[in-house]
């Protein structure tokens, strides 16, 4: 039987028939007061008394699932929320295609999936922790609304990483679960797991880029682990997808807004020249060049996520049943690789060639594509919004061996255009792909908060429709006097 809906009898909300498994039930209830500890110190700086209206899952039916209310943040219901139960569902891939889904870990792939479900887990307070401070310079009530949404929810995605490990791994899970909330983004002895979550998220143009970036990211692990034939991890994080979902709408919507935001005053002040970086600050919005720079950043970063191209783990998680990929059960093939190949781009006698490798070792590099071509969508949106303003800039994602730490061109320097380049020319050149100090300096000395209901910082646009429907001078954060 599936469950529709979620009991709210229980302290913690749910839809797993908690308030029948007293072992798990305990041991969450142990693990929540040091869940709120965290929140306290390493969720947002400020705001903990204030009212924000924020949404909150009562079922996981699509067609109707979250509820707006006004709610202090610590007092959120986070809770556990599986996708409802799929009849009779089969491993959809790998050597046990076509088997039972798993209703129980598999022995032999326990540390497998172990470590998939911590990889995820970590990820979710880290960027809670790197988002702390941003609600001190938030530009509107309405952005700091969906950013505190954003970070309740990662929350909740902690804790529905933290119920799989504590009701599927036993003692070891527990130890995990307690992990996770000792490790800080950024900290030099206990620093997150990936490389992207203990970057700095410094301002609000980094917010807008981090959640459509690195959330997508989250978003194509999401959909891979959700074809798992262990069918609990594959539930849950179907759920999280419906949420997260919105944390991509509001990178999107952001970074669209501030590009809208900058070709408006440029057009009013007759600035022709987009790439004239000077006068477009002197205006007071983000020159779209700066766009440009934390775009490289942000995407890199991601890409970086995705691990080497050629990977024998990604093979070993796929013939294992446990990871596949992106929409999986739509792909038209034996779902077990046997003998297909996938191009990868790799580093051959000084040049970026494409090689044919076999398609079981190239899944990072498949899952990266699939990524790279679900990140151009914004890309065409935000270039819409400039050619309209009639000006000729174009924002462009940059090659995947640019500004590269992980996998095939960590080794070698690259242009956005993917032009290979020596050491030297890329210390001279780099500053003008990446943000520099200085423009970070800018950016920052843009970030005055404007808590004043229906009003906006000068270098971002209203949005076209409120969240919930609300209308645009909606109180969506009552901020505690
Ligand atoms: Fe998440
Ligand atoms: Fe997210």
């Amino acid at each position: 039987m599936s469950i529709i809906n979620v009991d709210y009898s229980t302290r913690i909300p749910n839809n797993v028939g908690l308030s029948d498994d007293r072992r798990v039930l305990r041991a969450l209830e142990g693990w929540h007061p040091g869940y709120l500890d965290w929140w306290r110190n390493m969720g947002p700086t400020g705001f903990q008394e204030s009212l924000v209206y924020l949404r909150t899952a009562y079922s996981v039916d699509p067609r109707g699932w979250a509820k707006f209310d006004y709610v202090r943040m610590p007092e959120y219901r986070w809770g556990i929320l599986l996708a409802p139960a799929e009849e009779d569902r089969k491993v959809p891939f790998g050597e046990h295609f076509g088997e039972p889904a798993w209703q129980d870990v598999p022995g032999e792939y326990r540390a497998m999936l172990r470590r998939l479900v911590v990889i995820q887990g970590d990820t979710e307070p880290a960027s809670v922790e790197q988002q702390r401070h941003l609600g001190q310079t938030a530009p509107s009530l309405y952005d700091m609304r969906n950013l505190f949404q954003v970070n309740v929810e990662e929350g909740r995605h902690l804790w529905a990483m933290v119920y799989i490990l504590h009701k599927y791994f036993g003692r070891d899970g527990r130890d995990e679960a307690e992990e996770l909330l000792q490790r800080r983004s950024g900290s030099a002895d206990k620093p997150r797991m990936l490389g992207a979550f203990n970057e700095a998220t410094p301002d609000w143009l980094s917010f807008f880029m981090f959640t459509y970036f690195t959330d997508r990211d989250g978003k194509m692990q999401l959909h891979s682990l959700a074809q798992s034939g262990f069918d609990p991890l594959a539930r849950t994080c179907r759920f999280m997808l419906t949420e997260e979902a919105h944390h991509m709408f509001v990178g999107e919507t952001g970074i669209s807004r501030v590009v809208q935001r900058t070709c408006e005053a440029m057009t009013a002040a007759g600035v022709d020249d987009a790439n004239d970086v000077a006068a477009v600050r002197a205006l007071g919005v983000i020159d779209l060049p700066t766009i440009q720079k934390k775009l490289n950043l942000h995407y890199s970063l991601s890409l970086d996520l995705f691990g080497s191209e050629v990977s024998t783990n990604a093979a070993n998680a796929f013939n294992a049943g446990v990871k596949g990929r992106y929409r999986e059960t739509q792909i038209e093939d034996d779902h077990q690789l046997r003998s297909a190949t996938y191009p990868v781009l790799k580093l051959a006698g000084g040049e970026i060639t494409s090689v044919e490798e076999p398609a079981l070792t190239a899944l990072n590099m498949r899952l990266r594509d699939d990524y790279t071509n679900d990140c151009v969508k914004g890309i065409l949106r935000w270039n819409k919004v400039i050619d309209q303003a009639g000006f000729s800039f174009r924002l462009t994602l940059p090659h995947v061996a640019f500004h590269r730490q992980i996998g095939e061109f960590r080794d070698v320097e690259a242009t956005p255009e993917g032009v290979l380049i020596d050491q030297a020319t890329w210390r001279r050149e780099k500053d003008r792909w990446l943000p520099t100090r200085q423009d970070g300096e800018f950016v920052a000395s843009l970030m005055q908060p404007q808590y004043e209901a229906g009003r906006f910082a000068l270098w971002i646009a209203p949005p076209k429709v409120g969240i919930d429907n609300k209308p645009g001078d909606f109180e969506y954060v009552q901020l505690a006097s």
